[in-house]
């Protein structure tokens, strides 16, 4: 059986079956354990999942108890006009009902967005982004461009230099842009923000917003404040990653009344399953699990990136979300592949980020973990460092 690379520092090897193709470096998005475990033979139990971007607190405490009365969510089909669901979520946010389109996950709602964008228009991203937005639009036949932030730079948007571009395009839908952005962790700074805005305004180019991870920041520089104001802006929440519950698979998002009803009209009945609407209700009204989590991160995130700023084998991005973004130094493929294959086999699965546009494989983004496994990771990272040095 031959290594992918030959020089793995614990004598193991991935499985042969698994090839390049499937190597567990190359998953299309973290949080997917399944080629970790095919490509070791370790189990799911052995692993540290630092890949996904969810809260590591787990899901509030009122989802077991509605789980454990979800028979009685489940025996009848649920309001297809999400009516009371909606009010919640609506309230919750300071909006009214009618601003809002919920969705089984965000990712419903993304792959709705090209019905708002006429036939014969293009998209922008501002990448590095979510891949999704792209897999959707091309679906629609609608061609996506690239706007690629810097990271000598932060990966702030430069907004002179990016309307500068827009004025290239005559044909333009949309601009997807996340805030914080995932995977580069930083805010849509507010003076940029409202330069893009007004001139989306202008040229009736809808401007999506993914905040996602809004709730880990803060909601105070969530963009809603401008939702009545700006009729092409739209933006996107998702209600998996903050209340840690991936496999519930419920978003939302906020968006003019008009554009609310154009894109249910393509939606199916029922996205949202009953078990959701009665756990989505429950969950806006948890104020002290928002707060708990925030103030988490937030002492979290802080002492692993200290920490990571002291290995000088690293770049660390700054990240107003619950991962951070790093950069191995003197880097090429196979470096790379090292480095996430020793920590593959002591049973720590990173998110390598070559497959987002405007990264290669020296990226990875590491989620914000309990202090326990934080010092953990830091620890090995520690040793693999010194190791791969002397
Ligand atoms: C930036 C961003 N937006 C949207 C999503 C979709 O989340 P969900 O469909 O679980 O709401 C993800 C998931 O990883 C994401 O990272």
């Amino acid at each position: 059986m031959k290594s992918l690379i030959n020089t793995l520092p614990l004598g193991t090897e991935l499985n042969e079956k698994e090839g390049v193709q499937n190597h567990p470096m190359l998953a299309p998005h973290g949080g997917n354990l399944t080629p970790a475990t095919l490509a070791t033979g370790l189990t799911r139990q052995d692993f540290l999942d630092f890949s996904v971007n969810i809260n590591p607190l787990g899901p509030p405490d009122c989802v077991q108890d509605i789980c454990s009365r979800s028979i009685d969510f489940l025996g009848e089909y649920p309001d297809p006009d999400y009516g009371e669901l909606k009010k919640v979520v609506a309230d919750a946010v300071g909006v009214s009902t009618d601003w809002i389109a919920m969705g089984n996950g965000s990712t419903e709602l993304i792959y709705l967005l090209p019905h708002l964008i006429a036939p014969g228009k293009e998209a922008v991203i501002v990448s590095p982004c979510f891949s999704e937005y792209e897999r959707a639009f091309r679906q629609a036949d609608i061609s996506v461009r690239h706007f690629t932030l810097d990271p000598s730079d932060n990966f702030n948007l430069p907004v002179d230099q990016f309307l500068f571009q827009l004025r290239q395009y005559p044909d333009l839908g949309g601009i997807v842009i996340g805030s914080p952005n995932n995977p580069t962790g930083n805010l849509l700074a507010e003076d940029a923000f409202r330069t893009l805005s007004v001139y989306c305004e202008k040229r009736g180019i809808f401007l999506i917003v993914d905040e996602t991870f809004i709730d880990f920041a803060s909601p105070q520089r969530s963009f809603i404040k401008h939702i009545a104001t700006a009729r092409h802006l739209i933006l996107i929440r998702s209600m998996t990653k903050f209340y840690s519950l991936p496999g519930l698979r419920l978003g939302f998002a906020i968006m003019n009344p008009e554009s609310v009803r154009k894109l249910e009209a393509h939606q199916p009945p029922w996205s949202v399953n009953g078990l959701a609407k009665a756990i989505g209700m429950a969950l806006v009204m948890d104020k002290k699990y928002c707060e708990q989590t925030r103030y988490f991160i937030q002492r979290e995130k802080n002492f692993l990136y200290e920490n990571l700023q002291k290995i000088s084998a690293i770049e660390v991005f700054p990240s107003d979300a619950n991962f951070i973004l790093f950069r191995l130094l003197a880097e090429n493929e196979d470096k790379a592949k090292h480095f996430f294959e020793a920590f593959l086999f002591q049973g720590i699965v990173l998110r390598n980020c070559a497959n987002f546009v405007g990264l290669d494989h020296s990226f990875f983004r590491l989620a914000v973990r309990s202090r326990k496994d934080n010092r953990l990771f830091l620890s090995k990272a520690g040793k693999y460092f010194h190791s791969i040095s002397g």
